[in-house]
């Protein structure tokens, strides 16, 4: 079981901002993505929807051998993480407390901005991981339902249109003093140069996904999964690790952005009727 793959799951190409972290953290696992580029955005979509599109993800990420799961979108974490962590016997992960954790420990004035889909600001989940962690904290939330489709469109290198967008959705937070904003969006890290110019230096800018990749290494220590693969430099006999990519549609799309973010090249990935697995 150690061997097996981390599945790893997203409405489309955002989660491989984790894949990324997760790579760079513990680069002798293997990973399982799926993207559900079919279906995205879940931003504007229920929990209920998100919660069926996430079950049916995960039983397909099993099918392949998974032997944890990652849910590297902030929609699915903050909606669907508790209901299908009772469906489902395995080790699993969202973003979201993460996340939260890692603002808080960013912040030195206690206020924090938390930019994310309508639905991940709607279920005020930041709010209340940050709360709990500390009760003087004051949160800023803004939902900014225009990113993911900027990102999944590719206009993210300085796209003038894109440049204005985020200094409208971002010039509210800009007056609240905030000191550390969270991309409570795994699409978000993407546009990271345009949101700090937005906010300005002195915003600690943080993004869950290399929180979320350390407690993953916690969460593979604990249950006892950490693999055993070595990589460059090890044993012979052990093959390079190969990371497999699955998508609800528009494989070639997704192929050009993964090699845009990740250090490696990427397989092409293979189109699954996701919905199947019900
Ligand atoms: N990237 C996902 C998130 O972190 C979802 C974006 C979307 O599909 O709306 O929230």
């Amino acid at each position: 079981m150690n061997n097996a793959p981390i599945g790893v799951f997203d409405s489309g190409v955002g989660g491989l901002t984790v894949v990324k972290e997760i790579l760079d953290q513990l680069p002798q696992e293997k990973i399982i993505y799926f993207g559900d580029t079919a279906r995205v955005p879940y931003g504007n979509k229920s929990a209920d929807t998100v919660t069926r599109y996430s079950g049916q993800i995960i039983r397909f990420l099993l099918s392949k051998g998974a032997k944890t799961i990652v849910i590297a979108c902030n929609t699915a974490s903050a909606v669907a993480l508790e209901e299908v962590k009772k469906e489902f016997d395995v080790p699993m992960l969202g973003v979201v407390k993460p996340g939260a954790k890692a603002a808080a420990e960013a912040t030195k004035n206690g206020k924090i901005g938390v930019i994310a889909t309508e639905a991940t600001i709607r279920s005020e989940i930041y709010s209340k991981f940050l709360k709990k962690t500390d009760p003087q904290v004051t949160v800023y939330a803004k939902a900014c339902p225009l990113f993911v489709p900027l990102v999944e469109e590719g206009w993210t290198n300085n796209d003038p249109i894109t440049e204005q967008v985020v200094a409208r959705y971002l010039s509210e937070l800009c007056e609240k003093d905030i000191d550390a904003l969270v991309l409570g969006c795994t699409h978000y890290p993407l546009l990271r140069e345009m949101i700090q110019r937005a906010v300005g230096e002195r915003v600690t800018l943080v993004n869950p996904a290399v929180e979320t990749a350390r407690e993953l290494k916690y969460l593979l220590e604990e249950n006892h999964l950490m693999s055993t693969q070595t990589v460059s430099g090890g044993r012979e006999s052990d093959a390079p690790v190969q990371h497999e990519f699955y998508v609800s549609d528009g494989a070639e799309k997704f192929l050009q952005f993964a090699a845009s973010i990740l250090p490696e090249a990427v397989l092409r990935p293979e189109n699954i009727r996701v919905e199947t697995f019900e």
